[in-house]
Protein backbone atom coordinates (compact mmCIF):
# COMPACT_ATOMS: atom_id res chain seq x y z
CA UNK A 1 0.00 0.00 0.00
CA UNK A 2 1.16 3.40 -0.85
CA UNK A 3 0.49 5.26 2.03
CA UNK A 4 2.34 2.76 4.46
CA UNK A 5 5.51 2.64 2.14
CA UNK A 6 8.16 3.79 4.65
CA UNK A 7 10.65 4.68 1.64
CA UNK A 8 8.57 7.74 1.36
CA UNK A 9 6.36 10.18 2.58
CA UNK A 10 4.20 11.22 -0.18
CA UNK A 11 2.11 14.05 1.36
CA UNK A 12 5.35 15.51 1.64
CA UNK A 13 5.30 15.79 -1.84
CA UNK A 14 2.39 17.19 -3.01
CA UNK A 15 0.63 18.46 0.63
CA UNK A 16 -3.27 18.51 -0.12
CA UNK A 17 -6.11 19.88 1.86
CA UNK A 18 -9.84 18.43 1.50
CA UNK A 19 -12.56 20.28 0.15
CA UNK A 20 -14.11 20.99 3.68
CA UNK A 21 -10.61 21.68 5.20
CA UNK A 22 -10.60 25.13 2.41
CA UNK A 23 -10.83 28.31 4.83
CA UNK A 24 -14.38 29.91 5.28
CA UNK A 25 -12.95 33.43 6.36
CA UNK A 26 -10.43 36.48 4.34
CA UNK A 27 -7.70 37.70 6.42
CA UNK A 28 -7.44 41.47 6.69
CA UNK A 29 -3.90 42.58 8.09
CA UNK A 30 -5.00 45.89 8.47
CA UNK A 31 -5.44 45.93 12.63
CA UNK A 32 -2.33 43.99 12.51
CA UNK A 33 -0.30 46.39 10.68
CA UNK A 34 3.59 47.76 12.55
CA UNK A 35 1.78 51.36 12.21
CA UNK A 36 -1.65 52.64 10.66
CA UNK A 37 -2.33 52.44 6.96
CA UNK A 38 -2.17 56.09 5.98
CA UNK A 39 -5.83 56.93 4.44
CA UNK A 40 -5.68 57.36 0.50
CA UNK A 41 -6.71 61.22 -0.66
CA UNK A 42 -8.75 62.73 -2.33
CA UNK A 43 -7.24 63.24 -6.00
CA UNK A 44 -8.26 67.11 -6.33
CA UNK A 45 -8.66 68.41 -2.47
CA UNK A 46 -5.91 66.11 -1.28
CA UNK A 47 -8.03 65.55 2.20
CA UNK A 48 -8.82 62.00 3.14
CA UNK A 49 -11.43 60.23 1.27
CA UNK A 50 -14.75 58.42 2.82
CA UNK A 51 -16.88 55.83 1.47
CA UNK A 52 -19.29 58.03 -0.73
CA UNK A 53 -16.75 59.34 -2.79
CA UNK A 54 -15.37 55.53 -4.30
CA UNK A 55 -19.18 54.79 -4.58
CA UNK A 56 -19.38 55.99 -7.83
CA UNK A 57 -16.57 53.29 -8.91
CA UNK A 58 -16.50 50.33 -6.30
CA UNK A 59 -19.78 48.45 -5.38
CA UNK A 60 -20.53 49.14 -1.32
CA UNK A 61 -20.12 45.83 -0.41
CA UNK A 62 -16.01 45.99 -1.57
CA UNK A 63 -15.68 49.54 -0.08
CA UNK A 64 -16.25 48.20 3.30
CA UNK A 65 -14.20 45.54 2.54
CA UNK A 66 -11.46 48.61 1.68
CA UNK A 67 -11.57 49.96 4.70
CA UNK A 68 -12.69 47.48 7.39
CA UNK A 69 -11.00 47.17 11.04
CA UNK A 70 -12.36 43.63 11.07
CA UNK A 71 -9.32 40.80 11.14
CA UNK A 72 -11.66 38.38 9.40
CA UNK A 73 -14.34 38.55 7.21
CA UNK A 74 -16.41 35.91 6.29
CA UNK A 75 -16.22 34.35 2.26
CA UNK A 76 -19.75 34.25 1.02
CA UNK A 77 -20.99 30.90 0.31
CA UNK A 78 -20.91 31.66 -3.53
CA UNK A 79 -17.78 32.43 -3.28
CA UNK A 80 -16.97 29.12 -1.76
CA UNK A 81 -18.32 27.55 -4.47
CA UNK A 82 -16.36 29.01 -7.61
CA UNK A 83 -13.52 28.32 -5.11
CA UNK A 84 -13.62 24.86 -5.76
CA UNK A 85 -14.34 25.41 -9.40
CA UNK A 86 -11.12 26.99 -9.58
CA UNK A 87 -9.26 23.65 -8.09
CA UNK A 88 -9.31 25.25 -4.29
CA UNK A 89 -7.80 24.45 -2.23
CA UNK A 90 -4.68 24.55 -4.01
CA UNK A 91 -1.55 21.72 -2.89
CA UNK A 92 1.54 22.70 -1.26
CA UNK A 93 4.20 21.11 -4.16
CA UNK A 94 7.95 20.02 -2.57
CA UNK A 95 10.25 20.93 -5.38
CA UNK A 96 12.54 17.87 -4.81
CA UNK A 97 14.33 17.66 -8.47
CA UNK A 98 14.96 21.41 -8.14
CA UNK A 99 16.36 20.92 -5.10
CA UNK A 100 18.57 18.13 -6.40
CA UNK A 101 19.55 20.21 -9.43
CA UNK A 102 20.60 22.64 -6.98
CA UNK A 103 22.61 20.24 -4.69
CA UNK A 104 20.66 22.10 -1.93
CA UNK A 105 20.67 20.61 1.64
CA UNK A 106 17.37 23.16 1.37
CA UNK A 107 13.69 22.10 1.35
CA UNK A 108 11.65 23.72 -1.51
CA UNK A 109 7.95 23.87 -1.44
CA UNK A 110 5.62 25.86 -3.99
CA UNK A 111 1.99 26.69 -3.47
CA UNK A 112 0.01 25.67 -6.80
CA UNK A 113 -1.40 28.44 -7.73
CA UNK A 114 -1.13 28.27 -11.22
CA UNK A 115 -3.84 25.23 -11.54
CA UNK A 116 -7.22 27.59 -12.08
CA UNK A 117 -9.36 27.74 -15.50
CA UNK A 118 -7.54 31.06 -15.75
CA UNK A 119 -3.98 29.81 -15.07
CA UNK A 120 -3.30 32.23 -11.68
CA UNK A 121 -4.20 33.20 -8.45
CA UNK A 122 -6.37 36.27 -9.89
CA UNK A 123 -9.62 34.44 -9.99
CA UNK A 124 -9.69 34.27 -5.77
CA UNK A 125 -10.35 38.12 -5.99
CA UNK A 126 -11.99 38.17 -9.49
CA UNK A 127 -14.75 35.63 -8.52
CA UNK A 128 -15.41 37.93 -5.28
CA UNK A 129 -15.30 41.05 -6.99
CA UNK A 130 -17.71 39.85 -9.89
CA UNK A 131 -20.01 38.56 -7.07
CA UNK A 132 -20.17 41.93 -5.01
CA UNK A 133 -20.81 43.73 -8.20
CA UNK A 134 -23.63 41.00 -8.77
CA UNK A 135 -25.50 41.47 -5.44
CA UNK A 136 -25.18 44.87 -5.90
CA UNK A 137 -26.97 45.30 -9.61
CA UNK A 138 -24.30 46.20 -11.58
CA UNK A 139 -24.08 44.83 -15.19
CA UNK A 140 -20.72 45.57 -16.34
CA UNK A 141 -17.19 45.43 -15.54
CA UNK A 142 -14.13 47.33 -16.91
CA UNK A 143 -10.93 46.70 -16.04
CA UNK A 144 -6.85 46.93 -17.04
CA UNK A 145 -4.36 43.80 -18.11
CA UNK A 146 -1.02 43.99 -18.02
CA UNK A 147 0.18 40.23 -19.10
CA UNK A 148 -3.69 39.13 -19.72
CA UNK A 149 -3.87 37.08 -16.61
CA UNK A 150 -6.01 39.62 -14.91
CA UNK A 151 -8.07 40.39 -17.74
CA UNK A 152 -8.75 36.61 -18.12
CA UNK A 153 -9.11 35.97 -14.75
CA UNK A 154 -12.03 38.88 -14.73
CA UNK A 155 -13.59 37.70 -17.63
CA UNK A 156 -14.14 34.81 -16.28
CA UNK A 157 -15.47 35.72 -13.04
CA UNK A 158 -18.15 38.33 -15.25
CA UNK A 159 -19.08 34.97 -17.42
CA UNK A 160 -19.81 33.21 -13.73
CA UNK A 161 -21.85 35.58 -12.14
CA UNK A 162 -23.69 37.09 -15.63
CA UNK A 163 -21.83 40.38 -15.70
CA UNK A 164 -20.28 42.16 -19.03
CA UNK A 165 -16.47 43.04 -19.39
CA UNK A 166 -14.51 45.20 -20.70
CA UNK A 167 -10.33 45.14 -20.59
CA UNK A 168 -8.31 47.53 -21.70
CA UNK A 169 -4.76 45.44 -22.38
CA UNK A 170 -0.91 47.19 -22.04
CA UNK A 171 -0.60 47.56 -25.90
CA UNK A 172 2.85 45.50 -25.77
CA UNK A 173 1.03 42.09 -24.49
CA UNK A 174 -1.85 42.95 -26.53
CA UNK A 175 1.07 42.30 -29.22
CA UNK A 176 3.01 39.62 -27.22
CA UNK A 177 0.12 37.40 -26.09
CA UNK A 178 -2.67 37.42 -28.37
CA UNK A 179 -3.66 34.05 -26.98
CA UNK A 180 -4.68 35.63 -23.77
CA UNK A 181 -6.97 37.99 -25.34
CA UNK A 182 -8.46 35.47 -27.13
CA UNK A 183 -9.54 33.53 -24.29
CA UNK A 184 -10.96 36.53 -22.43
CA UNK A 185 -13.07 36.63 -25.77
CA UNK A 186 -13.99 33.23 -25.49
CA UNK A 187 -15.31 34.08 -22.02
CA UNK A 188 -17.51 37.08 -23.38
CA UNK A 189 -15.20 39.84 -22.84
CA UNK A 190 -14.94 43.12 -25.13
CA UNK A 191 -10.36 43.54 -25.39
CA UNK A 192 -9.12 46.79 -26.50
CA UNK A 193 -5.58 47.15 -26.44
CA UNK A 194 -4.71 50.36 -24.05
CA UNK A 195 -3.89 53.27 -25.01
CA UNK A 196 -6.89 52.68 -27.71
CA UNK A 197 -9.37 54.62 -28.72
CA UNK A 198 -12.14 54.00 -26.93
CA UNK A 199 -11.07 56.48 -24.29
CA UNK A 200 -10.43 60.49 -24.13
CA UNK A 201 -7.43 59.92 -22.29
CA UNK A 202 -6.22 56.71 -24.62
CA UNK A 203 -7.12 58.98 -27.71
CA UNK A 204 -4.56 61.65 -26.44
CA UNK A 205 -1.76 59.19 -25.27
CA UNK A 206 -2.21 58.02 -28.52
CA UNK A 207 -1.63 61.39 -30.61
CA UNK A 208 1.57 61.84 -28.43
CA UNK A 209 2.49 58.84 -29.85
CA UNK A 210 0.61 56.13 -32.47
CA UNK A 211 2.73 52.96 -31.64
CA UNK A 212 3.10 53.59 -27.62
CA UNK A 213 3.50 50.71 -26.00
CA UNK A 214 1.06 51.03 -22.78
CA UNK A 215 1.34 50.84 -19.69
CA UNK A 216 -0.60 49.22 -16.61
CA UNK A 217 -1.20 53.04 -15.45
CA UNK A 218 -2.53 54.32 -18.61
CA UNK A 219 -5.19 51.23 -18.94
CA UNK A 220 -6.11 51.90 -15.56
CA UNK A 221 -7.07 55.23 -16.42
CA UNK A 222 -9.13 54.18 -19.57
CA UNK A 223 -10.50 51.58 -17.23
CA UNK A 224 -11.75 53.91 -15.03
CA UNK A 225 -12.98 56.83 -17.27
CA UNK A 226 -15.11 53.95 -19.41
CA UNK A 227 -16.53 53.24 -15.14
CA UNK A 228 -17.32 56.39 -14.70
CA UNK A 229 -18.34 57.32 -18.05
CA UNK A 230 -20.70 54.29 -19.30
CA UNK A 231 -23.72 53.43 -17.54
CA UNK A 232 -24.45 50.69 -14.84
CA UNK A 233 -20.48 50.02 -15.31
CA UNK A 234 -18.23 49.56 -12.46
CA UNK A 235 -14.70 49.83 -12.08
CA UNK A 236 -12.52 46.71 -10.77
CA UNK A 237 -8.87 46.59 -9.99
CA UNK A 238 -6.44 43.36 -9.76
CA UNK A 239 -3.93 44.31 -7.20
CA UNK A 240 -2.85 46.83 -4.87
CA UNK A 241 -6.38 47.64 -3.36
CA UNK A 242 -6.72 46.47 0.64
CA UNK A 243 -9.84 44.51 -0.72
CA UNK A 244 -7.71 42.43 -3.72
CA UNK A 245 -4.97 41.80 -0.92
CA UNK A 246 -7.74 40.39 1.35
CA UNK A 247 -9.40 38.11 -1.03
CA UNK A 248 -5.95 36.57 -1.93
CA UNK A 249 -5.17 35.28 1.84
CA UNK A 250 -7.07 32.23 0.90
CA UNK A 251 -3.83 31.37 -0.36
CA UNK A 252 -1.86 31.89 3.20
CA UNK A 253 -4.26 30.57 5.44
CA UNK A 254 -4.00 27.03 3.10
CA UNK A 255 -0.26 27.53 3.46
CA UNK A 256 -0.19 27.20 6.69
CA UNK A 257 -2.54 24.57 7.20
CA UNK A 258 -0.71 22.73 4.80
CA UNK A 259 2.79 23.29 7.06
CA UNK A 260 0.61 22.43 10.70
CA UNK A 261 0.10 19.12 8.51
CA UNK A 262 4.17 18.40 7.55
CA UNK A 263 4.76 20.08 11.13
CA UNK A 264 7.00 22.47 9.85
CA UNK A 265 7.50 26.30 9.78
CA UNK A 266 9.19 28.21 6.32
CA UNK A 267 12.48 29.51 6.83
CA UNK A 268 11.86 32.15 4.03
CA UNK A 269 8.37 32.75 2.16
CA UNK A 270 8.98 34.33 -1.50
CA UNK A 271 6.77 35.95 -3.66
CA UNK A 272 7.05 38.13 -6.95
CA UNK A 273 5.10 41.71 -6.41
CA UNK A 274 3.81 43.70 -9.05
CA UNK A 275 0.89 45.23 -7.34
CA UNK A 276 1.64 42.87 -4.60
CA UNK A 277 -1.71 40.87 -4.70
CA UNK A 278 -0.13 37.53 -4.65
CA UNK A 279 2.57 37.72 -2.34
CA UNK A 280 -0.01 39.58 0.35
CA UNK A 281 -2.31 36.73 0.03
CA UNK A 282 0.51 34.04 0.35
CA UNK A 283 2.17 36.12 3.44
CA UNK A 284 -0.15 37.99 5.30
CA UNK A 285 -1.47 35.23 7.41
CA UNK A 286 2.12 34.02 8.41
CA UNK A 287 3.37 37.88 8.73
CA UNK A 288 -0.20 38.47 10.89
CA UNK A 289 1.10 35.66 13.13
CA UNK A 290 4.49 37.23 13.19
CA UNK A 291 3.88 40.67 13.89
CA UNK A 292 1.28 39.43 17.09
CA UNK A 293 3.44 37.08 18.69
CA UNK A 294 6.67 38.33 17.45
CA UNK A 295 8.75 35.19 17.65
CA UNK A 296 8.15 33.07 14.37
CA UNK A 297 11.55 32.67 12.37
CA UNK A 298 10.08 33.39 9.15
CA UNK A 299 11.69 35.89 6.94
CA UNK A 300 9.34 37.33 3.90
CA UNK A 301 11.28 38.24 0.68
CA UNK A 302 9.49 40.25 -2.04
CA UNK A 303 10.97 40.08 -6.10
CA UNK A 304 10.10 42.51 -8.49
CA UNK A 305 12.02 43.25 -12.31
CA UNK A 306 15.88 45.74 -11.86
CA UNK A 307 13.84 47.41 -14.59
CA UNK A 308 10.48 48.30 -12.90
CA UNK A 309 12.16 48.94 -8.98
CA UNK A 310 9.64 50.38 -7.28
CA UNK A 311 10.35 48.45 -3.88
CA UNK A 312 14.29 48.68 -4.22
CA UNK A 313 14.55 51.65 -5.73
CA UNK A 314 11.21 53.62 -5.61
CA UNK A 315 10.29 56.37 -2.73
CA UNK A 316 8.00 56.01 -0.19
CA UNK A 317 5.15 58.61 -0.87
CA UNK A 318 1.63 59.73 -2.21
CA UNK A 319 1.37 59.18 -5.74
CA UNK A 320 -1.43 58.29 -7.81
CA UNK A 321 -2.10 54.61 -8.80
CA UNK A 322 -3.02 55.46 -12.69
CA UNK A 323 -0.98 57.71 -14.90
CA UNK A 324 -3.76 60.40 -16.02
CA UNK A 325 -4.17 61.71 -12.49
CA UNK A 326 -7.64 60.15 -11.37
CA UNK A 327 -7.59 57.56 -8.58
CA UNK A 328 -7.38 58.66 -4.90
CA UNK A 329 -3.25 59.14 -3.67
CA UNK A 330 -2.00 56.63 -2.24
CA UNK A 331 0.63 55.90 0.20
CA UNK A 332 3.33 53.51 -1.06
CA UNK A 333 6.58 52.64 -3.03
CA UNK A 334 6.45 54.44 -6.27
CA UNK A 335 8.42 55.09 -9.54
CA UNK A 336 6.27 58.46 -10.53
CA UNK A 337 2.98 57.70 -11.89
CA UNK A 338 4.18 58.79 -15.35
CA UNK A 339 7.14 55.70 -15.13
CA UNK A 340 6.78 53.86 -18.42
CA UNK A 341 8.25 50.46 -17.89
CA UNK A 342 10.76 48.42 -20.83
CA UNK A 343 8.19 46.11 -22.69
CA UNK A 344 9.72 42.86 -20.54
CA UNK A 345 7.52 39.84 -20.74
CA UNK A 346 6.67 40.12 -16.71
CA UNK A 347 3.98 42.47 -18.02
CA UNK A 348 2.14 42.21 -14.62
CA UNK A 349 5.00 43.49 -12.91
CA UNK A 350 5.12 46.56 -14.61
CA UNK A 351 3.36 48.65 -12.58
CA UNK A 352 5.03 51.99 -11.16
CA UNK A 353 3.89 51.49 -7.33
CA UNK A 354 2.99 49.03 -4.83
CA UNK A 355 0.40 47.94 -2.97
CA UNK A 356 -0.04 50.09 0.46
CA UNK A 357 -0.16 47.34 2.67
CA UNK A 358 3.11 45.71 1.37
CA UNK A 359 4.73 49.15 1.14
CA UNK A 360 3.59 49.57 5.04
CA UNK A 361 5.92 46.16 5.57
CA UNK A 362 8.44 47.25 3.50
CA UNK A 363 8.77 50.17 5.19
CA UNK A 364 8.78 49.04 8.60
CA UNK A 365 11.63 46.28 7.67
CA UNK A 366 8.87 43.48 8.23
CA UNK A 367 9.50 42.34 4.64
CA UNK A 368 12.49 42.03 2.12
CA UNK A 369 12.60 43.41 -1.33
CA UNK A 370 15.04 42.28 -4.03
CA UNK A 371 15.04 42.22 -7.56
CA UNK A 372 16.81 40.43 -10.45
CA UNK A 373 17.26 41.03 -14.32
CA UNK A 374 14.82 39.69 -17.07
CA UNK A 375 17.65 37.23 -18.58
CA UNK A 376 18.68 35.68 -14.58
CA UNK A 377 14.68 35.36 -14.46
CA UNK A 378 14.44 33.05 -17.41
CA UNK A 379 17.47 31.05 -16.62
CA UNK A 380 15.67 30.71 -13.27
CA UNK A 381 12.80 29.41 -15.17
CA UNK A 382 13.80 27.05 -17.42
CA UNK A 383 15.81 25.43 -15.03
CA UNK A 384 12.28 25.07 -12.87
CA UNK A 385 10.19 23.79 -15.80
CA UNK A 386 13.40 21.14 -16.41
CA UNK A 387 13.37 20.14 -13.01
CA UNK A 388 9.76 19.93 -12.20
CA UNK A 389 8.15 19.96 -15.44
CA UNK A 390 5.79 22.57 -15.32
CA UNK A 391 6.39 25.97 -16.86
CA UNK A 392 6.18 29.18 -15.04
CA UNK A 393 4.87 32.58 -15.62
CA UNK A 394 7.54 35.09 -16.43
CA UNK A 395 6.04 37.02 -13.19
CA UNK A 396 6.30 33.89 -11.07
CA UNK A 397 10.01 33.15 -12.69
CA UNK A 398 11.05 36.09 -10.71
CA UNK A 399 10.13 34.68 -7.42
CA UNK A 400 12.16 31.38 -8.22
CA UNK A 401 15.06 33.01 -9.33
CA UNK A 402 14.95 34.24 -5.55
CA UNK A 403 14.46 30.66 -4.27
CA UNK A 404 17.02 29.53 -6.33
CA UNK A 405 19.57 32.14 -4.70
CA UNK A 406 18.40 31.11 -1.13
CA UNK A 407 19.03 27.52 -1.29
CA UNK A 408 22.40 27.91 -3.08
CA UNK A 409 23.29 29.99 0.06
CA UNK A 410 22.09 27.26 2.39
CA UNK A 411 24.65 25.07 0.20
CA UNK A 412 27.16 27.46 1.02
CA UNK A 413 26.44 27.69 4.48
CA UNK A 414 25.42 23.78 4.84
CA UNK A 415 22.03 25.13 6.47
CA UNK A 416 18.97 22.78 5.98
CA UNK A 417 16.41 25.57 5.14
CA UNK A 418 13.00 25.82 4.24
CA UNK A 419 11.95 27.79 1.67
CA UNK A 420 8.59 28.49 0.16
CA UNK A 421 7.25 30.18 -2.44
CA UNK A 422 4.12 31.13 -4.39
CA UNK A 423 4.08 29.87 -7.73
CA UNK A 424 1.74 32.76 -8.93
CA UNK A 425 0.87 31.37 -12.55
CA UNK A 426 1.52 29.21 -15.42
CA UNK A 427 3.51 30.30 -18.43
CA UNK A 428 1.96 28.72 -21.26
CA UNK A 429 0.52 32.19 -22.72
CA UNK A 430 4.04 33.32 -22.50
CA UNK A 431 6.01 31.02 -24.85
CA UNK A 432 6.91 34.30 -26.72
CA UNK A 433 9.17 34.98 -24.15
CA UNK A 434 10.47 31.68 -23.92
CA UNK A 435 11.35 31.53 -27.60
CA UNK A 436 13.09 34.96 -27.25
CA UNK A 437 15.24 33.20 -24.35
CA UNK A 438 15.98 30.27 -26.24
CA UNK A 439 16.58 31.56 -29.32
CA UNK A 440 19.23 33.93 -27.58
CA UNK A 441 17.84 37.34 -28.17
CA UNK A 442 16.83 37.88 -24.79
CA UNK A 443 18.64 40.93 -23.24
C1 LIG B 1 1.10 35.06 -12.77
C2 LIG B 1 1.21 36.41 -12.14
N1 LIG B 1 1.97 36.57 -11.06
C3 LIG B 1 2.10 37.77 -10.48
C4 LIG B 1 1.49 38.90 -10.98
C5 LIG B 1 1.72 40.21 -10.33
O1 LIG B 1 0.59 40.76 -9.70
P1 LIG B 1 0.48 40.80 -8.15
O2 LIG B 1 1.69 41.48 -7.62
O3 LIG B 1 -0.76 41.58 -7.89
O4 LIG B 1 0.36 39.40 -7.66
C6 LIG B 1 0.67 38.79 -12.11
C7 LIG B 1 -0.03 39.96 -12.65
O5 LIG B 1 -0.62 39.96 -13.67
C8 LIG B 1 0.53 37.51 -12.71
O6 LIG B 1 -0.22 37.35 -13.79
Amino acid sequence: MITGDPRIRMNEIRTTLTADEMPRRWYNILPDLPEPLAPPLHPGTKKPIDAKMLEPVFPKGLIAQEMSPERYIDIPSEVLEAYLLVNRPSPLQRAKRLEAALKTPAKIYFKREDLSPAGSHKTNTSLAQAYYNMKEGVENLSTETGAGQWGTALSFACNYFGLGCRVFMVRASYDQKPYRREMMRVYGATVAPSPSDKTEFGRKMLAKDPNHPGSLGIAISEAMESAVKDGNTKYSLGSVLNHVMLHQTIIGQETMLQFKKLDEVPDYMVGCVGGGSNFAGFTFPSIGEQLKKKKTKTEFVAVEPKSVPSLTAGTFEYDFGDTAGMTPLLLMYTLGHDFIPSPIHAGGLRYHGAAPTVSNLVKNKVVKPVAFDQKEVFDAAVMFAKAEGIIPAPETSHAIKAVVELALEAKRKKEKKIIAMNFSGHGLLDLGGYQQYLDGKMT
